[in-house]
């Protein structure tokens, strides 16, 4: 996190970021920034990118162009550096943020506590009885303190959720990304894991958070997107954006959640 002319930088700077899959331009010229410490939603209707943009920020997915920042670490994909300096460059940028699923991805022979310790004791190298006690404090924060045993198939889908969400904090990132976390859950689960990305938001991670959830986004965004067709085509304090959309676009996105029948 740096500070240059006494402005601060955010903590994540996203500009001119362009994604295609073959003719298909889904990402097209994407920019916004986040402070540290505050929750970002990402709303749009489906097929509009919002997947492409976590997975762009994550570089789970190449971007074609543009620039991707978080934390200290920027990356111009434009004029990314062909070989192992390009590589170097991604690898460190991914390392920036933890990712949490639609479903929740867990290794399904592996405990609760396996799935939390294998990425930092095996991609981080990090001393094991030191991460095994922080997956502890992790589980215990996210309500599973007596579940490290159990395999994903043994809990409900809250409850792997919040192994998820667990998971990918015990990475230590800078930002955590949340895409749809509670789309693929019975309707009496999604409580308890919005709950979770709640404290996460409250207790001063960084968060982007991809959901229909509006009530949720309302309370908890610092700054709220309406993507369409690949472009940021309203940003800005919850309160507006959710109440208030300047597009017709987003108007009707918003009344089609809000009122499904
Ligand atoms: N790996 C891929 N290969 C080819 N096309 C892809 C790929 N990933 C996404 N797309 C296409 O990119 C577009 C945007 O997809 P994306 O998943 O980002 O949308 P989304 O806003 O997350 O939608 P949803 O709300 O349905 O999750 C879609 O047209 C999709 O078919
Ligand atoms: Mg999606």
């Amino acid at each position: 996190m740096g500070t240059t002319n006494g402005t601060t930088t955010p903590e994540i700077r996203v500009r001119g970021l362009a994604k295609s899959f073959g003719d298909n331009a889904v990402l097209r010229g994407v920019d916004f920034t986040a402070a540290r410490g505050t929750s970002t939603v990402l709303l749009g209707p489906s097929g509009s990118g919002k997947t492409t943009v976590l997975r762009s920020l994550a570089v789970l997915e190449r971007p074609d162009e543009g620039v991707v920042g978080i934390g200290d670490v920027e990356v111009d994909f434009s004029r990314l550096p062909d070989g192992k300096a390009g590589q170097r460059e991604v690898a460190r940028l991914r390392a920036q943020s933890g990712f949490v699923f639609q479903t929740h991805n867990l290794f399904p022979h592996r405990t609760v506590l396996e799935n939390l310790i294998e990425g930092p004791v095996v991609a981080q190298r990090r001393p094991k009885e030191e991460v095994v006690a922080e997956a502890r404090v992790l589980l215990e924060q996210v309500g599973l303190a007596q579940r490290e045993d159990a395999y994903p198939f043994q809990l409900s889908g809250g409850q792997q959720q919040r192994v998820g969400i667990a998971r990918a904090l015990a990475l230590k990132p800078e930002v955590v990304l949340f895409d749809e976390p509670t789309s693929a859950l019975d309707p009496e689960l999604v409580g308890e894991v919005l709950a979770v990305v709640r404290d996460l938001a409250e207790q001063g991670w960084t968060t982007v958070i991809v959901t229909h959830e509006i009530h949720f986004a309302r309370k908890v965004a610092d700054q709220a997107l309406f993507l369409d067709g690949g472009r940021i085509v309203e940003a800005g304090p919850p309160g507006e954006v959710l109440e208030a959309p300047r597009t017709e676009r987003a108007r009707q996105f918003l009344r089609r959640i809000l009122d499904p029948g």
